[in-house]
């Protein structure tokens, strides 16, 4: 059944006529984005001529990445040549005058049959058949730089295109990696909800924000409550799909376990454990430690991170690994440059790569993620694992 996005009631009834009275109407793209999300087999939208023609194209440009079947008509009150060539750009397949309904059901006819004839396969992984890693990063403190690091990891695993990459934001209540990317949430981890059970390519990609060419983000819902809808097993459901669709996922999450946490952590082919160099973040990364090894977490699947490391704070590093009865795997140096960048939207991986804290992570990406060899199914004996095998 086809998408018709309009606000006005006008043209509902002329347009579902013209495409044999089949359409489920929306009035905003938000929602025939949702309706996409629940619908993923869906291979026409038709957008009103009231519909803002600059949504209109984003919308399209979204769409045509995520799900290349999909045919767009795009209705408008004229048919000027600038609007005609931005259309196009954008992937629309037909720009129709609002008021030829004749125009309208043909144009509508040509772009099923193209999609009839177009793969529904989207964001393949870069190496065929094989699996992509997950790498999720923890503190039970907030503020330790959680979401900085994912971020730029996710960045720095990117490899300036060469690595298709997905950043999750699972800090369901309180997320922040839309806006730190600057990115607007149009669609979150809620819109999975519907899918439960059946998650699959398809619809995991009309989940997807995209940032960059091969790197795409899960946002985390925007409305209070909507956390609560989203069970455990649909986390672990969205990690198995994008490990078949990415070569890297980062997840970001918030500073308690919960049983979204623990879902991710037996997924994770990497655990990477912040801290900073202040007691009590320090006593709380100890207690997460002991936690993990009494949930049975393979050891080697874990990275200690000393975030904004700072001389000037009194505590070195044998301190910290005193403290923490582990060594540190890796620091990353504090500097002002990092507030400076997430005020500005842009991560300092992509604005400063040369920085200090830019090669730190770069160095943890190259080192303990993308460098490291293991067997992932290995990683998938933790909690979850243990409830299974004792239930
Ligand atoms: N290496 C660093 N140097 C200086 N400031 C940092 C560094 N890492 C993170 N920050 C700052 O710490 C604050 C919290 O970081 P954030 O990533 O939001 O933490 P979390 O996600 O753990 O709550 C932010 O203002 C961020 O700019
Ligand atoms: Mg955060």
């Amino acid at each position: 059944m086809a998408i018709l996005c309009t606000t006005s009631k006008a043209v509902i009834p002329p347009v579902s006529g013209a495409l044999g009275g089949d359409v489920f109407v929306v009035d905003d793209l938000s929602a025939a984005d949702r309706r996409l999300v629940s619908d993923p087999a869906e291979t026409l939208v038709v957008i009103g001529s009231d519909v803002d023609l600059d949504d209109a194209l984003n919308f399209t440009a979204c769409q045509r990445l995520t799900r290349p079947s999909l045919g767009v008509v795009l209705l408008r009150e004229g048919l000027e040549v600038a609007v005609l060539a931005l259309a196009i750009r954008a992937g629309v397949r037909e720009v129709v005058p609002a008021s030829d309904l004749d125009l309208i059901a043909e144009a509508c006819l040509r772009s099923e049959n193209l999609s009839r004839m177009t793969p529904v396969a989207v964001s393949l992984p870069s190496q065929q058949g094989t699996e992509g890693k997950v790498a999720v990063v923890f503190a039970t403190k907030g503020g330790c730089g959680k979401t900085t690091t994912a971020t730029n990891l996710a960045v720095a695993l990117h490899a300036g295109g060469t690595k298709r990459v997905c950043l999750v934001d699972l800090d369901l209540a309180f997320g922040d990696v839309a806006i730190s990317l600057q990115l607007t949430p149009v669609r979150t981890l809620v819109d999975a909800v519907a899918m439960d059970g059946r998650l699959d390519v398809t619809g995991v990609s009309g989940l997807l924000t995209h940032y960059l060419p091969g790197f795409d983000c899960v946002l985390a819902p925007v409305e209070p409550g909507d956390a609560e809808q989203i069970p455990a097993s649909l986390v672990t459901d969205l990690l198995h799909v994008l490990r078949r669709m990415f070569d890297y996922v980062v997840v970001d999450t918030p500073p308690q376990f919960n049983e979204h946490v623990l879902a991710v952590l037996d997924e994770a082919d990497h655990h990477i454990l912040l801290t900073t160099p202040d007691v009590p973040t320090l006593k709380n990364l100890r207690l997460t430690i002991d936690m993990l090894d009494m949930l049975s977490y393979p050891r080697d699947r874990r990275a200690i991170v000393l975030n904004r490391e700072d001389p000037r704070v009194g505590l070195t590093v044998a301190d910290v690994e005193s403290v923490v009865k582990t060594n540190v795997t890796s620091r990353i140096p504090a500097s002002l440059a990092v507030p400076a960048s997430i005020n500005r939207g842009v991560p300092i991986t992509v604005e400063s790569p040369d920085h200090p804290v830019s090669i730190a992570i770069r160095d943890i990406a190259a080192g303990t993620i993308a460098g490291a060899r293991h067997e992932p199914s290995a990683a998938r004996r933790g909690f979850l694992g243990l409830r299974r095998r004792s239930g």
